[in-house]
């Protein structure tokens, strides 16, 4: 499969910083696990819409290498939030026809959750009207470095020759070595920046900040959002073309 971003007009692949989550929760006295169960419906319906907007890719960031620096009641929380998510969604899965992928660094993640994600990616694995995957403990540096340490292994082999690592390599070692390249990044709640979340794979795509907390992005703002990508004009290093 071609790694270039899709040439047509709609966004085939969107990945979405789901940012907001606390700063929604504290701004209504709530305690921050409040904000990211909300997180959880919101992902539930854009999930469920995507299909109806012309998108086959899905790709949502749910817990970053970062994230550990938060108070271990906050972490466990997220971690009991993932495991309910997988156990509650499987049959809405195989009902919608999504196939499930989970990118990141699984080693640090709990046994229990690490088999539900298995499971899960085993059981959605011919499903094919849209394809979802979750970053969890997902950074696109840490995803790199684990790249280049099983090439360097691969090298040692003799399995791979120096002269022949193109980008395509390393774009095949990486957790996302199967999926397009992300058309649409969006990030909610208004921060300016990509937090380490799809470094390579969105090198050319194009970028929506806006101000919505992950809980209140439904799908208007979603149609709102694909509408404003249609007009652009990506140019991927070409001259203009109107
Ligand atoms: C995003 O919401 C969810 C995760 C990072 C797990 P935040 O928890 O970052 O919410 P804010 O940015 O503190 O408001
Ligand atoms: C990025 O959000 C990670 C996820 C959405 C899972 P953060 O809230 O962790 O990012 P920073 O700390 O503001 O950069
Ligand atoms: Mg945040």
């Amino acid at each position: 499969m071609s790694n270039t971003p899709s040439p047509e007009k709609s966004a085939r692949h969107v990945a979405i910083v789901m940012d907001g989550n606390g700063r929604w929760a504290t701004a209504r006295g709530l305690e921050r696990l409040k904000g990211h169960a909300r997180g959880v419906d919101r992902v539930r319906e854009i999930v469920g819409v995507a299909p109806d907007h012309d998108i086959k890719y899905l790709t949502i960031f749910a817990f970053s290498t970062e994230n550990w620096k938060r108070s271990a009641r906050e972490v466990t929380g997220l971690m009991s939030l993932f495991r309910r998510y997988i156990r509650k969604e499987a049959e809405t899965m195989m009902r919608d026809n999504v196939r499930v992928r989970f990118v990141g660094d699984r080693s640090k993640l709990g046994k229990k959750l690490r088999e539900l994600m298995i499971d899960l990616e085993k059981q959605t694995l011919n499903n094919s009207n849209l394809n979802l995957t979750v970053a969890l403990n997902y950074g696109g540096r840490d995803e790199i470095t684990r790249a280049v340490r099983r090439m360097g292994n691969a090298i040692k082999a003799g399995g791979l020759n120096p002269e022949d690592i193109t980008e395509d390599t390393i774009t095949s070692y990486l957790d996302t070595a199967d999926i397009p390249d992300p058309d649409l990044v969006i990030r909610t709640s208004g921060e300016n920046r990509t937090s380490n979340f799809l470094p390579w794979q969105a090198a050319y795509a194009e970028y929506v900040f806006t101000p919505t907390a992950w809980p209140d992005f439904t799908e208007p703002e979603l149609a709102k959002t694909l509408e404003s990508y249609r007009d652009r004009d990506r140019r991927f290093g070409a001259s203009l073309s109107k």
